[in-house]
């Protein structure tokens, strides 16, 4: 599918961006790990979570829907899933096939995870070595570095273990194998990344401290079922933050935000870029905080983006990217080298993309360097990665003249209403 963004008029209205796609993750997984039926509402019906349902459901577990975000899970313990009798498959998300892998290394059966071509690249060693360590046996293409992947489980030694990276994906998959293991696994991490995992499992009753940088479980709890909202997901309404700002004459309210501190960096940097946006505590939603973000036209500035921010908007960094594009003076942004194995190698597809459409942007190892300018319409490519397309639509809405995005059907792995929520703001001709 082609997205053809030309600049409109205004951008002026509300968006509700959709479930939160980490902790929709989370919940369906969590959820079927409890002991009695959980219901979940705003869990995101995007092509990622889904492939976490699919899977749940080939593992034996009973879910309902998920329909108009709603989604109920017959949880059965930790003991509760059975042998899938086909490879499992996790599509192009990544959360899924290593949050699962972690799960899986506490079975004592056999399965196999597979995924399409972008996830079959993705680094898996990071999170199989660990769990090798802990007393699973998986192995996969390339020494057990990349899928499909092979899991024969079972019992499981607790771990003590420091990640090479900062990663919410590998420290959720080694807390979910930790609830296995008799005793106490304890995680720390370089910096720290989004804490849902830990969030949620506190909320359904597991023992869970954290310090610092270091998270310390007590495996084999009984998990309650719960009840939970999924909040709005930030980066989702990443997008039409930067729109907001760059845009000549906006005014945007994005209700039911995830304001979670391990993913607001977006908010961070684009207050340092000098934006113009304001925003409303409104409560927690089951641990979770959230609020309302107001965002009008603003004069952004450059600014160095590294360090220990880097995993708070790790995300966002393609729409960042599009701001400091339009931004006066450079914008550096270091310490990023995980954007190399994303769903695309953002670095290099970013690079490519926004010169083609005008930006001066120079690649780094580890990030960027761009100068910021003005923007003309050309035809761009998604290269299939979903936050890749949405932001150079973003970027389409300030460029002179036509922008077309090619490839532009893989949005539905995250967002598969954004089309509709930016034409509800004016965005779309
Ligand atoms: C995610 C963690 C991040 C993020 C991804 C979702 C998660 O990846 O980029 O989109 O839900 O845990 P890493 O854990 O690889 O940093």
């Amino acid at each position: 599918m082609d997205l053809h963004i030309r600049p409109p008029a205004a951008l002026k209205g509300e968006v509700r961006p959709p479930g939160d796609k980490s902790i929709s993750h989370r919940a369906a997984i969590i959820a079927s790990l409890a002991e009695g039926h959980s219901e979940i509402s705003g869990f995101l019906e995007g092509e990622d979570c889904l492939s976490t349902v699919s899977c749940l459901r080939s593992l034996g577990v009973e879910l309902e829907g998920p329909r108009n975000g709603f989604l109920r899970v017959y949880g059965r313990g930790l003991r509760g899933f059975k042998e899938p009798d086909d490879v499992l498959n996790a599509g192009n998300s990544g959360t899924t096939m290593r949050l699962l892998l972690g799960l899986l290394a506490g079975q004592p059966f056999y399965s196999v995870l597979t995924g399409d071509a972008s996830l079959r690249r993705r680094p898996m060693g990071r999170v199989a070595e660990p769990l090798r360590s802990m007393g699973a046996k998986i192995y996969g293409r390339r020494g057990g570095e990349v899928a499909p992947l092979t899991v024969l489980g079972g019992e499981l030694k607790p771990l003590s273990y420091t990640t090479p990276v900062a990663s919410a994906q590998l420290k959720s998959a080694l807390l979910l194998a930790g609830l296995y293991a008799e005793g106490e696994t304890v995680i720390s991490e370089p910096a720290l990344s989004r804490d849902h995992t830990e969030r949620l499992l506190g909320f359904c009753g597991a023992e869970l401290k954290r310090d610092g940088l270091t998270v310390f479980l007590k495996g084999r709890p009984r998990l309650k079922p719960f009840r939970l909202e999924v909040p709005g997901d930030i980066s989702a309404a990443a997008f039409f933050l930067v729109a907001g700002c760059i845009h000549p004459q906006a005014e945007i309210t994005i209700e039911n935000v995830g304001l979670n501190p391990t993913r607001s960096g977006v908010l961070d940097v684009l207050r340092g870029m000098g934006a113009e946006i304001l925003i409303s505590r409104e409560g927690e939603k089951e641990g979770e905080p959230t609020g309302k973000i107001l965002v009008r036209t603003s004069r952004l500035r450059g600014y160095n983006i590294k360090g220990e921010i880097i995993p708070r908007l790790i995300d966002e960094i393609p729409v960042l990217a599009v701001a400091a594009a339009v931004a006066e003076g450079e914008t550096v942004i270091r310490d990023a080298a995980e954007l190399r194995v994303k769903e695309s190698d953002r670095i290099a597809a970013l690079t490519r993309e926004l010169r083609r459409l005008g930006a001066h942007i120079e690649p780094l190892p580890d990030g960027m360097i761009i100068r910021g300018g003005e923007l003309h319409g050309a035809e761009v490519d998604s290269h299939g990665d979903h936050r890749l397309a949405m932001a150079l639509a973003v970027a389409g809405l300030v460029a002179r003249g036509e922008t077309v995005v090619r490839g532009a059907e893989c949005i539905a792995i995250s967002y598969p209403d954004f089309c509709r929520d930016l034409a509800s703001i004016g965005g779309l001709g």
